[in-house]
Parts: C-alpha cells; structure tokens; sequence
C-alpha cells in the first residue's frame, strides 16, 4: 500500500472505530486486506482504497472496518477480574444499591460474547439474593458480526476449551452437534447490541460496573480520553471500571480512582460524575 493509500486508511479507520494504526502496521493491513480485496472481486488494494474515498460503498466500509478490529476473546479471560467482581464488587454494590435492589452491568467491546456470559456465570453461582434485584446486563460491540455470534451464544469445542471450567461446560451448555450451545436461562440475562464507542451514547442505562477491557488498548491517547469521558457519562456516582490488564486510567482520565486494595485488577472507581 503506498503511504498516500495508508494514511487514507489510517484516518478512515481511526474516525469509524477509534483505532490507530502507525506505519507501523502497514503490514497487517495488507495482510487484513488482501483477502477481502479478492473475496469481494476487487482488483488491487489501491482499488480498494479508491472506493473507500469515493464515499459509496457503506457496506465494503463496514466490511473493512469489521476485518480491522480484533475480536480475540476468551472464557475467564484474565481471571483476576472475575475474582474481583465475586469477591469486591458485587458484595460492595449489594449494601450501596441495597434500596434501589438494581443493577445495571455493561461489557463494552463484548466481541463474540464470552465476556458477559462469564458475568452472567458468576453472577448465578454465587449470589442466590440476586433473584429479588433486577439485573441487567448489556453488552455491546462494534462488529455486527461478532454480536451476531454472540447472540446465537453457540461455541466451538476450542472457543469452550479456553478458560471454562468443565463444571460451568456441564451445567450452562448443552452439546449441539459439534458445538456448544448457552443455556437459555444464561442467554436471558444478556442483551446484545451494536455500539461504536466513538460516537455518542445514547439510550444506555446508567451502570454500576463496565467492562472496558482489551478495547482502549488499540486507541490513541486523544481517542482513549473521548472514550473514558463518553463512558463515564452513563456510569453511576461510585460505580466500577473494570480495564484490561495493559490499559489504565492513569493520566488518562483523572475522574477515576485506582482501587488500591485491589492491586492489578484493572478494577477502578468513579469518583467524580
Ligand atoms: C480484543 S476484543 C476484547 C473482547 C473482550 N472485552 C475481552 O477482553 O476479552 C476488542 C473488541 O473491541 C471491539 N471494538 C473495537 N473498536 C470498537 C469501538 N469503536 N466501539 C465498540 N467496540 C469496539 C472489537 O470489535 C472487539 O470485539
């Protein structure tokens, strides 16, 4: 790609989904590109380009955009998280929420869905007086496909293998052919939707605990301040923030306290609106 054709690319692609890329990473985009440019019978990828700065093509925009953004997810991912949730979280916001008897949880940047059922998981097993609250959860993503997926709550052997314990395999899924398929009553306490992050929230419930985790991490500085800023426009006074382990709020956003006796969780508080 000639670094005219790159630039172009990087600018569409860091105003459609927030992520940068540098020079750097001319290789993944060939790399990224090439197949869709056959699959879609296009001739070069400075082709490819010239349709993307003509305007008119929304679909191959979505396309190259969804080829562009990493889903890689897995059950448990990180574990440490999930801990904190059982172990801090969850039992902090049964007092603090205990007249309202609600919570709200979003997964942002969900990909195909392993995340909040993991929420959903340790939700069910170890807090029975959830039953009376209303708990929501609402997880997002960019990628149409990737919450497609997610709705259908239908895994692969390998997909299950990562991270699922094989007593949560045997009582939350049922075997499907070759593949691995959510309990209905799980799948009930997800909502799916699409959201870009870098763009406007609207219509989202304010929450008591997002999940960023592994999405800020492929943003610039700029982008990662815009994001945190429109996020903590729907969280909730002393709400929790729970990022991936290479991300911080660290002189991103100073509206966000690291929880100290929580070292290495990602887990932060809301601590101004
Ligand atoms: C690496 S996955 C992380 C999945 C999960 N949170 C985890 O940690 O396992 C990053 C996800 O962020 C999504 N993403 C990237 N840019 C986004 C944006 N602007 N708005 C919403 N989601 C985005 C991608 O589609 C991808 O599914």
């Amino acid at each position: 790609m000639n670094p005219d054709d790159f630039e172009f690319f990087a600018t569409f692609l860091r105003e459609r989904s927030g992520i940068s890329l540098d020079a750097s990473k001319a290789y993944l985009v060939e790399a990224r590109m090439l197949s869709l440019v056959e699959e879609c019978g296009i001739s070069s990828l400075s082709a490819l380009v010239a349709k993307l700065r003509s305007g008119c093509d929304p679909i191959l925009e979505d396309r190259v955009v969804g080829e562009m953004t990493t889903n890689e997810t897995a059950f448990f991912r990180d574990t440490r998280p999930f801990d904190m949730l059982k172990d801090y979280m969850i039992p902090a916001l049964l007092e603090s929420r205990s007249a309202e008897r609600r919570l709200q949880i979003w997964s942002a940047g969900c990909s195909t869905g392993q995340e909040p059922y993991c929420i959903a998981m340790m939700l069910k097993e170890n807090f029975p007086a959830l039953v009376d609250w209303t708990v929501n959860i609402i997880a997002t993503d960019l990628s149409e496909a990737a919450i497609e997926q997610a709705r259908k709550g239908s895994y692969s052997q390998l997909e299950v293998n990562r991270g699922l314990p094989r007593e949560m395999l045997d009582k939350y899924f049922k075997k499907s052919g070759v593949r691995w398929q959510i309990a209905k009553d799980l799948a009930e306490m997800v909502e799916f939707r699409r959201l870009n992050l870098t763009e406007p929230i609207t219509d989202m419930p304010p929450a008591d605990i997002v999940f960023l985790r592994n999405v800020l991490i492929y943003f610039d500085l700029d982008m990662q301040r815009e994001t945190l800023s429109r996020v903590r426009s729907v969280m909730n006074p002393g709400s929790y923030l729970v990022l991936g382990c290479a991300e911080t709020t660290l002189n991103v956003d100073d509206c966000f306290e690291r929880i100290e006796d929580l070292p290495r969780s990602g887990c932060y508080r809301l601590e101004k609106g």
